[in-house]
């Protein structure tokens, strides 16, 4: 299996392939290469040899991420009971999907604990209670506790979650909680810890921490409870955004958090989202208006925040490339892309320097794979895009457009 280059940028992409999808599919339109996600994560295989690899469904859920990620042999690991069902759909056997329950609502609890009877799922609770209301479902499967390691790292405070109260049982009552669940007879297989999203290497002394304390915690729990199947470490390996930015050096990343983990009797595991599929991904846009203004040009396009949020919601940045074909022979000016919604935080990048923007022009968003279309939403009565996926020479859809019926007809009130 091929494990490409380590990073994919925007200027990588075909430009006449994108073009023709776009003609193809209309805009706004999510582009996905299964290609890509295979080498994602034949990389992330040959640097994490030995470890247990999932891939953290909520990255991006569509069915030809799922379906390639399904045959490399990577588990699953959810975040609801929606994405456990479309995991099973999508072919993942039962015993490799681990549910992550987040203070998990009734309905998903009924959904997971019925769904773990047929199929032996690993269900990770964050709160000592949540024993409570596993036991009131007779649930008698596989369980890991997910603690909070006290350490967290990410590109935003937003998705830095290791530290915060949240997520997980503080590690100081873990020993308590797994020798409880032990008495009480459930079947303790393992441990989790997840520190954030979009690690970079300014962040790996974190990451060590936490597996550090992870591994710590491991051996008090093996030693004075239970045997442990696995101790995962959680995902956030994180991507580069900008051209200028280096990958990072998996094999270093991967070797860091093998010293770190240490000597542990159980199999040391790994659950990266973006790492799989943010640079396997594009979002193409169509230009509909432009406006020269003192400070900056707008090029109005039919994509923004409820195509992709993470501008919006992080300030995130993320590349942009105008595929018109004459856009190397056109003056570079500063460019706002804005969106159609009706928010000053709908812009996709600001005073970035691209090429001339003209009405009808084509552009491309990178890195839009991972928290892309998975985040897209409603707002503004705004049907979410297509998606479709590359095949041979062209495409194949994957997710239709959304219609406004779509959303409408959802409503039950008439009069
Ligand atoms: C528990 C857990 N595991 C894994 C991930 C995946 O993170 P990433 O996509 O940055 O690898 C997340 C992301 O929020 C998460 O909450």
């Amino acid at each position: 299996m091929t494990t490409g280059p380590a990073v994919r940028r925007l200027s990588a992409w075909d430009a006449e392939l994108l073009r023709g999808l776009a003609a193809e599919y209309d805009t706004p339109l999510y582009v996905l290469d299964p290609e890509r996600v295979r080498e994602n994560a034949a990389r992330l295989r040959a640097a994490f040899d030995a470890e247990e690899i999932s891939y953290a469904v909520k990255a991006n859920t569509t069915r030809p991420v799922l379906a390639t990620l399904r045959a490399t042999g990577v588990g699953a690991e959810c975040a609801s009971a929606g994405e456990v069902e479309r995991a099973l759909a999508a072919g993942f056997a039962g015993e490799d999907v681990r549910y992550t329950a987040v203070n998990p609502p009734e309905r998903d609890l009924n959904y997971v604990t019925d769904v773990a009877a047929d199929h032996d799922l690993v269900v990770t609770v964050g709160a000592a209670d949540a024993l409570d209301r596993l036991d009131e479902r007779d649930f008698d499967g596989r369980l890991c506790i997910r603690a909070n390691p006290g350490v967290g790292a990410g590109h935003h405070e937003k998705v830095a979650t290791g530290a915060a109260p949240k997520f997980g049982v503080p590690m100081g009552r873990v020993p308590d909680l797994a020798a409880e669940a032990v008495d009480r007879g459930f079947q303790l297989v393992g441990l989790h810890a997840h520190a954030g999203s979009g690690i970079s290497g300014e962040d790996l002394e974190a990451h060590r921490e936490l597996v550090a304390r992870m591994g710590e915690l491991a051996r008090s729990v093996i030693a004075d409870v239970s045997s442990l199947g696995f101790v995962n470490v959680g995902g956030g390996i994180g991507v580069p955004y900008r051209a200028d930015e280096d990958p990072l050096d998996l094999d270093a990343v991967a070797t860091a958090t093998r010293d770190a983990f240490g000597d542990v009797d159980a199999r040391l595991g790994i659950e990266p989202g973006r790492y799989f599929v943010a640079d396997a991904g594009v979002l193409l846009t169509q230009v509909n208006t432009v406006k020269p203004t003192p400070e900056t040009t707008v090029a109005g396009v039919d994509a923004g925040m409820t195509t992709l949020v993470r501008p919006a919601m992080y300030g995130s940045y993320h590349a942009v490339r105008s595929l018109a074909g004459d856009a190397d022979e056109r003056e570079t000016v500063p460019t706002t892309v804005a969106g159609p919604i009706c928010e000053t935080a709908d812009v996709l990048c600001e005073d970035r320097p691209l090429s001339d923007p003209e009405r009808g022009d084509l552009l491309a968003v990178g890195n839009a794979g991972a928290y892309g279309y998975e985040m897209s939403s409603n707002y503004n009565s705004r049907p979410r895009p297509a998606v479709v996926a590359i095949e041979g020479e062209g495409g194949r859809l994957a997710v239709r457009r959304e219609a406004v019926a779509d959303i409408t007809g959802l409503e039950t009130w008439s009069e």
